[in-house]
């Protein structure tokens, strides 16, 4: 019989999973520097074309929401799985409920038998700002300002993982039309950093003010363009997590060099809709630019866009961690197949 996992835990692989709820996962022991790494092996790979990730399939049961299924394998960490993730922008405001949920199932790779499942909240609040924080340092090196457009979950952990990655920071800057978010944030996590919070007087002061900035408000089909492309000046990276949604189309277009985590992402969501205009020219993924296939910041006066909407090598890589730490403590239930 095949086990994973050593003491205290271990699995009988085909007979037994490991079901981890949400606040196990985020008690294993892995720190937001450990998420940091393991989000950086997985762009590599990516970068580095070592992967397995088609392009997510999805079902729309509202005409603004969507679930995906997201597989993924990761050969050089033997990591296969799959999120099935859902977005309800709705789900806040209606329902007092987070706009994103989700399940990550790990399997083992030499069986295919599910090892593990897992709720997959606090893996997507954690590996969502490492990729932005990582591309920040890869491609606005130095930079002295960030400014964070949405306070809600992902902004909030932004804003924990940006100085993490971009050293230099003297000051942040966040706004949300949400001042109750916005408050809760500064309130939350300056006793947790050095750098001075600010709270943001406009999206125009945030892009005029801010070298590096990154967006997590919601992600709809038509764009609401809140940041005007003729506020934006040169020399600024913008690392949106919504897609094309809060920024004005136009400034991805006119961009220097427009960078996406994945090609194959991006064309699935510009062919539903998500890019009135289409998809603009893509100058090269960002794995490949933390791998050193393609170029960092060339000029200082470069204007970058480099849009993640998530990956499942990011998501899988991590999983895996939590579930064989989890293993290692004890943690999590164990449910028989
Ligand atoms: N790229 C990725 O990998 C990835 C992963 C997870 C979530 N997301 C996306 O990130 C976004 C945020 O997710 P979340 O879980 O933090 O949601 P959340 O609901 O916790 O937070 C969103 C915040 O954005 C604010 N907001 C909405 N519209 C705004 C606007 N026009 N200007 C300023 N603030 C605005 C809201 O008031 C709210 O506080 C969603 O669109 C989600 O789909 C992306």
């Amino acid at each position: 019989m095949r086990t994973v996992g050593s003491v205290p835990k271990d699995l009988e692989v085909g007979r037994e999973l490991l079901y981890l709820r949400r606040a196990e996962c985020m008690d294993v022991g892995l720190t937001r520097d450990d998420i940091l790494a393991l989000t950086r092996e997985a762009l590599l790979a990516h970068g580095r074309k070592e992967y397995e990730m088609p392009a997510k399939v999805g079902v729309h049961p509202y005409e603004d929401v969507f679930y995906h299924a997201m597989p993924a394998y990761v050969p050089a960490k033997e990591a296969v799985g799959m999120k099935w993730i859902e977005c309800y922008p709705r789900n806040p405001a209606e329902f007092d409920l987070p706009q994103t949920t989700g399940l990550l199932v790990i399997n083992d790779v030499e069986t295919g038998c599910p090892i593990g499942v897992m709720d997959s909240t606090w893996i997507t609040a954690m590996r969502t700002p490492a990729v932005t924080v990582l591309a920040a340092a890869a491609l606005h090196p130095g930079a002295k300002s960030f400014g964070m457009f949405g306070c809600g979950v992902q902004g909030t952990e932004h804003v924990r993982f940006a100085p993490m990655a971009l050293g230099d920071l003297e000051e942040i800057l966040v706004y949300d039309i949400d001042e109750v978010a916005t408050d809760r944030l500064i309130e939350t996590i300056q006793p947790e950093i050095e750098v001075e919070i600010v709270r943001g007087e406009s999206p125009r002061q945030m892009v005029e003010r801010c070298e590096v900035l990154s967006s997590a408000t919601v992600i709809t089909r038509e764009t609401l363009a809140v940041v005007k492309d003729e506020w934006v000046p040169p020399g600024r990276t913008l690392l949106p997590c919504d897609l094309n949604t809060f920024w004005d189309p136009k400034t991805s277009r006119r961009a220097d060099r427009y960078i996406v985590d994945s090609l194959e992402e991006h064309q699935l969501f510009a062919d539903m809709g998500y890019f009135p205009g289409g998809l603009p020219e893509v100058a090269a993924e960002t794995g490949e630019v933390l791998a050193g296939i393609a170029p960092g910041r060339q000029s200082a006066s470069e204007l970058i866009v480099c849009s993640n909407i998530g990956m499942a090598v990011c998501d899988i890589v991590v999983g895996q961690a939590i579930l064989e730490r989890a293993l290692e403590k004890g943690r999590g239930t164990i449910l028989p197949l």
